[in-house]
């Protein structure tokens, strides 16, 4: 057999284990592993000697072209899925706000904007839609099967922001709903009263700068809406998958769910293993960078999260890459309006390209997670739990062929002229890394 690659010489991290050997690619797919595959005459020949092979990295949480008030995410579906693909990322999940239209009509409208925009506008990876129930109304509820049928079997809830926040009631009701269909749905869990009442106390206060962020989402605000929201699940008997978890308690509260035998699943993401809240603390406004919901926390946390991943009560690593220029739009804060600045500041992050490196130089490369672990987290967990195991996120025959060719030793510092991401700053901005990727295919495409 004639394949058209083979991928020669490198360490594979396989469902099977680490193995020396060569991967083969058809088409479209991995045709081959083994030791020695004999290429042809047209087969071009990759050498992997010193490098990890790893599947395609999957990014289960982000937001590229999200209109977010006044503003609009700063990466689009091409930008941000390019700084993806640089990043060692070939599939990315993204979200479906249907606002004022049925679920399958805004599903089919954001898959048009990701696949069919004009060239050099379309996503560059692959893409997975989660669909938003911004309501729990019974005519929006009824929608949720015909939304799984036409391929959207995810489902993401609020507990918070105006708009999206759905009462204890009405989550119970979409849990159900959500069960019935046969999906999972996504929770982001904060308590909605403790941030109401934070925010108007410092803003009665006049504590209005971003280091008040932090303070009116307080790390109780997301323990307490964890657990709460785990328990309605178990009520529905629906699996949950806890988005964005940033403390100790809320790992905690999904590891206890998950000891119970509850199928949960607890998501976490770079910028809660390796940054914290004295980022707010930075002069004028430029805490205002930092500012995502939930907020950085204290290193304990961090700590206590990388524990978590290492023991499997978290299961995967997302980017909720959520991007927005700081001038002119986290800046914007400063605009006037009923809201303390610190609660206008358009909330999220950019980390889209630097997950992979980022997890191997601090989590590999400090001896907190195995290599298994890391591919695990960001790759093959991730397509498990999202139903794209068998196509994507493990270096198999049959498999899209989505492959890293990723370097170990390699050296890159952080910054923003170093990444694709449309952002004008990094929060990684001058970390080390040891290990980047050196290629990226996907389905057989570099
Ligand atoms: O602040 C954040 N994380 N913005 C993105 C939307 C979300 O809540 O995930
Ligand atoms: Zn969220
Ligand atoms: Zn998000």
């Amino acid at each position: 057999m004639s394949y058209d690659t083979i991928i020669r010489g490198g360490t594979l991290v396989t469902p099977n284990g680490i193995v020396g050997a060569d991967l083969a690619v058809s088409g479209e797919t991995i045709a081959a592993i083994g030791p020695g595959l004999g290429a042809g005459p047209e087969t071009r020949v990759i050498d992997a000697r010193g490098k990890l092979v790893i599947p395609g990295a999957i990014d289960p949480h982000v937001h590229l072209q999200m209109p977010a008030g006044a503003v609009t995410s700063s990466d689009d579906w091409h930008t941000g899925t390019v700084a993806a693909a640089c990043g060692g990322t070939t599939t990315v999940i993204d979200f479906v706000e249907p606002e004022g239209v049925g679920l399958v009509d805004a599903l089919a409208a954001r898959r048009a904007e990701a696949a069919g925009g004009p060239a050099g506008r379309r996503a560059a990876v692959d893409f997975g839609l989660h669909m938003t129930l911004m309501d729990a109304r019974p005519a929006t509820l009824a929608q949720v099967a015909d939304a799984v049928a036409a391929g959207a079997r995810s489902f993401k809830t609020y507990l918070t922001y105006d708009g999206f926040r759905l009462s204890d009631a009405e989550f119970l009701l979409a849990l159900e709903a959500v069960a019935a269909a046969g999906g999972i749905a996504l929770v982001h869990a904060e308590n909605d009263a403790i941030v109401s009442h934070l925010r108007a106390r410092f803003l009665a206060e006049g504590r209005v700068e971003p280091r008040w962020h932090p303070r009116s989402r307080p790390p109780a605000s997301e323990g307490e809406a964890v657990e709460r929201a785990l328990a309605l699940a178990e009520i529905a008997g629906c699996p949950l998958y806890v988005v964005h978890v940033s403390t100790a308690w809320g790992c905690e509260a999904v590891a206890r769910a998950r000891q119970r035998g509850q199928r949960a699943w607890g998501e976490t993401c770079p910028q809660y293993l390796l940054l914290t809240d004295a980022e707010y603390e930075r002069p004028g406004f430029e805490g205002a960078k930092f500012v995502c919901s939930p907020p950085l926390r204290a290193a304990a946390d961090g700590e206590a999260l990388w524990a978590g991943l290492a023991r499997g009560d978290i299961s995967s690593v997302g980017t909720d890459h959520c991007p927005f220029f700081y001038a002119g739009q986290k800046d914007l804060g400063l605009a006037p309006d009923d809201y303390p600045p610190f609660a206008r500041i358009p909330g999220g992050m950019p980390g889209i390209q630097s997950r992979l490196a980022l997890l191997h130089t601090f989590g590999v490369g400090r001896g907190l997670i195995s290599v298994e672990r890391w591919v695990e987290v960001c790759c093959a967990a991730p397509a498990r739990i999202f139903g794209l195991a068998g196509r994507k996120g493990a270096l198999q025959v049959g498999a899209d062929a989505d492959i890293v060719l990723f370097d170990p030793q390699r050296e890159v510092t952080i910054s923003r002229t170093s990444l694709r991401e449309n952002c004008d700053y990094t929060p990684y901005d001058g970390m080390k890394l040891k290990g980047y990727p050196a290629l990226t295919m996907l389905r057989g495409k570099v």
